[in-house]
């Protein structure tokens, strides 16, 4: 079915430049990416899906690229899994979510035009090629009841509880700029019945709820409830639009989401570049979480190498002590390489630029006392000590990219910094940066908080840089990330 799109892309993504693709993050083979979709496990390999338009680097028509992997790490490409078509709504494939149900492999996801967004479902026998339902759309738009919006109700994310199929979708609530979250439920994928108003937003949720929600996702994490969420047009908010979780409880029979305040509501990542994230189970029970690595109101990175766009790594999520932690996938550990473990001692004032901290793709734990005034780490660093810097002062850490912008982030605060609080545990500050050429993915706190943010250093700028304003001991875990590299073998 997408066959020209697959021959577009063969031919365009030859033309990326050498070391300008990102190692181990899944991104277009060409073209724009935003968010992921369809993630999930599907006959013994993890599957992920991406809205994608493959013909530039910026958004257009919305097709599903498609990628699998059996470690998080590896990816490899496959054919387009969805297109823009005839019936397909003249805005494409927006996103949606992916199950295992009757023996089949279904894609749900949103049919958009410019008037009217729907829901509908493709099937697969072999977990690559997809056909569309020829009841298409599963639920039409045309049933909502007067206040529920026809143009702006998108997004389906489905999931099995108590054997039946549940689906969280978005909806805009007519003549407000807010909305709703729709609960839906199946037992064949066809037939939809329509549960109840999971949350509802409005003037007094606003100032952490914002307007329009996208991308739903409901999980069940180590016994919590959860509902995470993309609100647009936080007012405050550094970027407009954020991506949050609410732990709760869902009633099955009204579909009620409860038990939580504004308090409750926290953001998933605090850096700059996270938005529209989604949840997938593995079989060993993890719940994993990956997100588009940029968002819409921030400039992309790797435009002019001829794709735009990239996935986080996934995340593992967990419940602890009322709050949600999340920590890179193990499966990094896998392609741990030229492990080095030290103490370093630093003198005050005296940056440390020991070589076998240098890399582009990395995995770097620091540990540090908390009561050693600032400490600074930068990493993609050049040759005069310039690049991505992260500063630990008072139990929280300063992102700042000003450095590795090459011009390309509009001067201000909000396109170049980022803060994230970094509680010490035991007197002990510890923080674990995953690093990838364009990207930086800094865990603190044992996954307490997040901070992501895209960078553009240039292609030799690898050095990473420690220092702190007082003496201080940093225990260093490092490991260089060895991958087959974004699927590039795909390619050759
Ligand atoms: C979120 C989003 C979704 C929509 C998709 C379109 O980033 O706006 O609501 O389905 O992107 O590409």
């Amino acid at each position: 079915m997408p066959a020209s799109a697959d021959r577009y892309i063969k031919s365009h993504a030859k033309k990326i430049p050498a070391g300008r693709r990102y190692l181990f993050h899944v991104t277009g083979e060409c073209g724009w990416i935003n968010d992921p979709n369809g993630f999930s496990f599907h006959d013994g390999k993890i599957h992920l899906f991406y809205q994608h338009y493959p013909y530039a680097t910026h958004w257009g028509p919305m097709h599903w690229g498609h990628v699998t992997s059996t470690d998080f790490v590896d990816w490899t490409w496959h054919d387009v899994a969805l297109a823009p078509g005839r019936g397909k709504g003249i805005l494409g494939c927006f996103s949606g979510s992916a199950i295992d149900w009757g023996g089949m492999y279904h894609l749900v996801y949103t049919r958009a035009g410019f008037f009217r967004q729907e829901q509908c479902l493709a099937t697969s026998v072999d977990g690559y090629t997809f056909v569309e339902a020829e009841d298409n759309p599963v639920i039409p738009a045309a049933p909502l009841p007067a206040g529920y919006s026809k143009v702006d109700f998108r997004d389906p994310k489905v999931w099995v509880r108590n054997g039946v199929v549940h689906m969280i979708v978005s909806d805009k609530i007519e003549n407000t700029p807010y909305a709703r979250l729709l609960l839906y439920r199946s037992t064949d994928l066809h037939e939809w019945k329509p549960v109840g108003t999971v949350l509802e937003n409005g003037p007094a949720l606003e100032s952490k709820l914002g307007r329009m929600l996208e991308c739903p996702d409901f999980v069940t994490v180590d016994g919590q409830e959860l509902v995470i969420v993309s609100p647009q047009d936080v007012p405050g908010h550094p970027n407009k639009d954020g991506s949050v979780w609410i732990p709760g409880r869902l009633d099955d029979r009204s579909g009620a989401f409860s038990g939580w305040t504004m308090d409750d509501v926290r953001p998933l990542d605090c850096g700059l570049d996270f938005y529209a994230p989604q949840t997938m189970a593995m079989p060993d029970g993890r719940t994993i979480l990956v997100a588009w690595m940029q968002s819409w109101n921030r400039r992309p990175v790797t435009s002019a190498f001829g794709y735009t766009g990239a996935l986080t790594l996934p995340r593992e999520l967990s419940w602890r002590e009322g709050r949600l932690y999340q920590s890179p996938v193990r499966e990094l550990a896998l392609h741990h390489a030229d492990e080095w473990i030290e103490t370093i001692a630093l003198s005050a004032g005296v940056p440390v630029a020991d070589e076998r901290l240098n890399g582009a793709c990395q995995d770097l734990g620091l540990t540090f006392e908390d009561d050693i005034g600032t400490l600074t780490v930068t990493v993609f660093a050049d040759d005069a000590g310039h690049g991505l810097e992260l500063r630990v002062h008072d139990g929280s850490v300063t992102l700042d990219r000003t450095a590795v912008t090459q011009g390309l982030f509009p001067a201000g605060e909000i396109h170049r910094r980022a803060v994230a609080p970094c509680p010490a545990k035991g007197g002990k500050v510890r923080m674990r940066l995953v690093l990838d050429r364009f990207s930086c993915e800094a865990f603190l706190a044992d996954g307490f908080a997040v901070l992501t943010a895209t960078c553009l250093p240039g292609l030799r700028d690898d050095r990473v840089i420690i220092q702190c304003d007082r003496d201080a001991n940093v225990t260093v875990v490092r490991h260089a990330i060895r991958a087959k590299g974004g699927s590039h073998a795909a390619q050759e």
